[in-house]
């Protein structure tokens, strides 16, 4: 499992804690940034994650940014891409057991650090459920190919 995390400068607060709640579950992971609290766009880091789990280059993301909204709204634009906007334990849990999300987002101006940690490691140890889930994710799948 390899995770790539990007954050605009409303969410980079976070980045530190899911670092080290990656490391200690012992996944690997890539920063790709931003890496200041300089002005950037949150769309462009969404699209470099989603980009780099299309393409296989790794299995799943973490998007920070001022509530996590934005970076949520850019990455559910990407096919493939199921981001869940997670504020609490339980979400980031049912985000896996029932949605099979791949993506996790989260907002620096909304969550603390030490929430964040216990966001990423129940997201990152949670099982996807499979059975009448599964069902409904293939129709998310579906709707993905349809012009709604
Ligand atoms: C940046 O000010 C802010 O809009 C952004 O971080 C995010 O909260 C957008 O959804």
């Amino acid at each position: 499992m390899k995770v790539a995390i990007g954050c605009d400068h409303g969410g980079i607060s976070l980045k530190s804690a899911c670092m080290e709640a990656l490391e200690e579950l012992g996944i690997d992971y890539v920063d790709e940034g931003t890496y200041t609290e300089e002005s950037v766009d949150y769309p462009d880091y969404a699209a470099k994650v989603c980009q780099m789990i299309k393409s296989g280059e790794v299995d799943k993301g973490i998007l920070l940014c001022g509530t996590g909204i934005g970076m949520a709204i850019s990455a559910n634009k990407f096919k493939g891409i199921r981001c869940a906007h997670v504020a609490d334990e339980y979400c980031a849990q049912m985000a896996i057991e029932h949605n099979n999300a791949n993506v996790l987002a989260m907002g620096g101006r909304i969550t603390s650090p030490e929430q964040a940690k216990r966001f990423v490691k129940k997201f990152f140890t949670s099982e996807f459920a499979g059975d009448r889930h599964q069902r409904r994710v293939d129709k998310i799948i579906a709707l993905e190919n349809k012009e709604l």
